[in-house]
C-alpha cells in the first residue's frame, strides 16, 4: 500500500504494509534512524515521536493511521547543526551516556515543554514515566528538561 507520511514538515510517499509500525516505516523507510526500536512493545519509550501534538510510540502505531498526521521526529528538533535548547541542555547536563534512550527522551520532553512551559520535577517524571533508560539513573534527564525550561536557559 502506498501511504504520504508528514514528517517533520516534509511529504514522504511510502511503499509499505499497512501493519507497519511507525518506527519501522521511518526507520526503514525514510532512514530516520534516530528514532530507536527498543522493546517493540510500547514499554521502553525509545521510539517515541509526536503524533499531531502528543508523544507517542511509534512502534505501536501502525503506518496506516500515521498517514495523514504531523508526525515529529528527533531529525526536526534542532535547526540544522544548532540544537535545540533540550538537547543542549541534554548536552550541558550529561543526561545521556549510551544515547539509545536521548531521542526518545527529548521527544516526550519536548511534548511536555509545549504543553507546560513551567514543568515541576514531578510534571518531568510523570511525562518521562514511560521511556527507560538503562544508564543515567534518570536524575540528569530529569535536570536537563527542568533546565531547558528556566527563562535564563533559553538560547532561542
Ligand atoms: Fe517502542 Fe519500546 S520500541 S516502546
Ligand atoms: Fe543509555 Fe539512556 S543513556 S539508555
Amino acid at each position: 500500500m502506498a501511504y504520504e507520511l508528514l514528517v517533520n514538515g516534509s511529504r514522504y510517499e511510502i511503499d509499505a504494509p499497512a501493519g507497519m509500525p511507525l518506527a519501522a516505516a521511518l526507520r526503514d523507510r525514510l532512514h530516520l534512524t534516530g528514532t530507536k526500536i527498543g522493546c517493540g512493545s510500547g514499554d521502553c519509550g525509545a521510539c517515541t515521536v509526536i503524533l499531531d501534538g502528543r508523544a507517542v510510540c511509534s512502534c505501536l502505531v501502525p503506518v496506516c493511521r500515521a498517514a495523514g498526521c504531523a508526525i515529529e521526529t528527533i531529525e526536526g528538533v534542532g535547526a540544522g547543526e544548532q540544537l535545540h535548547r533540550l538537547q543542549q541542555s541534554f548536552v550541558d547536563t550529561g543526561a545521556l551516556q549510551c544515547g539509545f534512550c536521548t531521542p526518545g527522551m527529548i521527544m516526550a520532553g519536548l511534548a511536555l515543554l509545549r504543553r507546560n512551559a513551567r514543568p515541576t520535577e514531578q510534571d518531568v517524571v510523570d511525562a518521562l514515566a514511560g521511556n527507560i533508560c538503562r544508564c543515567t539513573g534518570y536524575r540528569k534527564i530529569i535536570e536537563a528538561v527542568v533546565t531547558a525550561a528556566k527563562p535564563s536557559e533559553v538560547r532561542r
